[in-house]
């Protein structure tokens, strides 16, 4: 049996996983990252694309920010609509920070590239990955590949694995406290060759469903609508998709999102999911493996580097100093932040999706809170300043 040593054991090449690897090496901590798909495959994966204004300092901060810089769009408000009515919400002039538009993919691209570069060990297409041992001082982890098993000896264990990774479920019984919620909805997203005609995203609600307006880059829009969680995207042929698109974002100016080829489709279901706490004795989690947020605030990505900013920082405080205070507190200190994102990521879904089951109270209501944040200062701030990113250590 192959055997390798190392520092810090990271299960998934995600944003988390692949992020703390980087924080680790600049602080002269050694990891090897174990990836369950192939390097093309993580680096196509399309998934989240805003950047909060806490996750851009932090990509600059670490180095990885020169192609961000350069290719990331850097937008200074969001547009909420209603029914065809727009309304800027401007987060440059509320909180003075803007958020950038850029791919998770292209992030994930970056930090791999950074790592090759930087010696890093990256290992894609490991087979049947388990933890061991980690409620002792030499945990370790085997990875086994067509019937050849290697071990990892380390001395932590980072689960940035994602929400169907092995490292949630390889708690010990009984010390995982759960709290879910789950939406009567999802996200039927496209991907789009047609150059942005809107310079910003704009949230659209719409009596027939949600309706989001977004983008990657100069060439290319992401859009969304809200449909049934159980959605056949069969039963939506590109045509269906662009109809139902521009009955949702046409806006009384006459705007229509402009068309092009779709090159991606795709349901997402939605969900709000935290686990407490995030460590057991040397196993640790970050990201997707340890909190889902609905897509709606665009907080997924921004968490999993908020949870590896603290993860990174109390690891080096432990080999630098000898100094475990900082792993004891990481649960505590991550999950006021989360928290707050989860609250904001379900009040965002809340006030902009259709609910099968709403009154025409709730209706009514919705429409009020949707007119009070577009209009009142305070409100709209409470939206900005929460959507640029809380400070980290919120
Ligand atoms: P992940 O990116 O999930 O990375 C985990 C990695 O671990 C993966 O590469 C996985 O292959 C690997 N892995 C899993 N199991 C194992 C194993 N047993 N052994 C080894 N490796 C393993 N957020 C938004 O803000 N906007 C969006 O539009 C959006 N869309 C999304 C669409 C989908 C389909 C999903 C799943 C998520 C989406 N998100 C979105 C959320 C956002 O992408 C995540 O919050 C973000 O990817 C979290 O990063 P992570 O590194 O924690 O997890
Ligand atoms: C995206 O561009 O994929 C996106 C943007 C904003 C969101 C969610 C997804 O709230």
């Amino acid at each position: 049996m192959p055997i390798s040593a190392t520092q810090v054991g990271i299960v998934g090449a995600g944003p988390a996983g692949l992020m703390l690897s980087h924080l680790l090496h600049l602080s002269g901590i050694s990891s090897i990252v174990l990836e369950a798909r192939s390097r093309a495959y993580c680096e196509e994966r399309v998934r989240a694309g805003v950047l909060e204004h806490t996750s851009v300092e932090m990509l600059r901060d670490a180095g990885v920010g020169e192609r961000l810089d350069r290719e990331g769009l850097r937008h200074g408000g969001i547009e909420l609509g209603v029914d065809g009515v727009r309304h800027r919400i401007p987060f440059v002039e509320l909180t003075g920070k803007c958020v950038t538009v850029y791919g998770q993919q292209e992030v994930v691209k970056d930090l791999i590239a950074r790592r090759n570069a930087d010696g890093g060990d990256l290992r894609f297409e490991c087979g049947d990955v388990s933890l061991h041992a980690f409620d002792s001082s030499k945990p370790s982890i085997t990875v086994e590949t067509d019937g050849a098993v290697d071990e990892i000896r380390c001395d932590f264990i980072a689960g940035c694995d994602g929400f169907h990774g092995i490292s949630r479920s390889a708690f010990p019984a009984g010390v995982l406290t759960c709290y879910e919620k789950s939406y009567p909805f999802a996200w039927l997203g496209i991907l789009a060759e047609a150059p942005p005609s809107r310079e910003e995203l704009l949230y659209m609600h719409h009596r027939r469903g949600f309706a989001l307006y977004s983008m990657r880059s100069p060439r290319i829009t992401r859009l969304y609508l809200q449909c049934r969680p159980d959605e056949d995207i069969n039963e939506w042929s590109d045509d269906r998709i662009w109809s139902e698109l521009q009955t949702r974002l046409a806006c009384q100016d006459g705007w229509r999102p402009a068309e092009g080829r779709i090159l991606q489709k795709g349901v997402t279901g939605m969900r709000s999911f935290v686990v407490e706490p995030l460590q057991y004795g040397r196993l640790f989690l970050a990201g997707d493996a340890a909190h889902i947020v609905p897509p709606t605030g665009a907080k997924g990505m921004n968490l999993a580097f908020a949870d590896v900013h603290h993860l990174a920082a109390a690891f080096e405080a432990f080999y630098r100093r000898n100094d475990d205070s900082k792993l004891s507190a990481y649960s505590q200190t991550c999950l006021g932040r989360i928290w707050k994102a989860q609250r904001f990521s379900w009040w965002m879904t809340a006030l902009l999706h259709r609910f099968e089951e709403e009154t025409a109270f709730d209706h009514k209501r919705q429409i009020a809170e949707l007119d009070y944040v577009a209009n009142s200062r305070a409100a709209a701030t409470s939206l900005a300043e929460n959507y640029v990113g809380l400070p980290l250590d919120a």
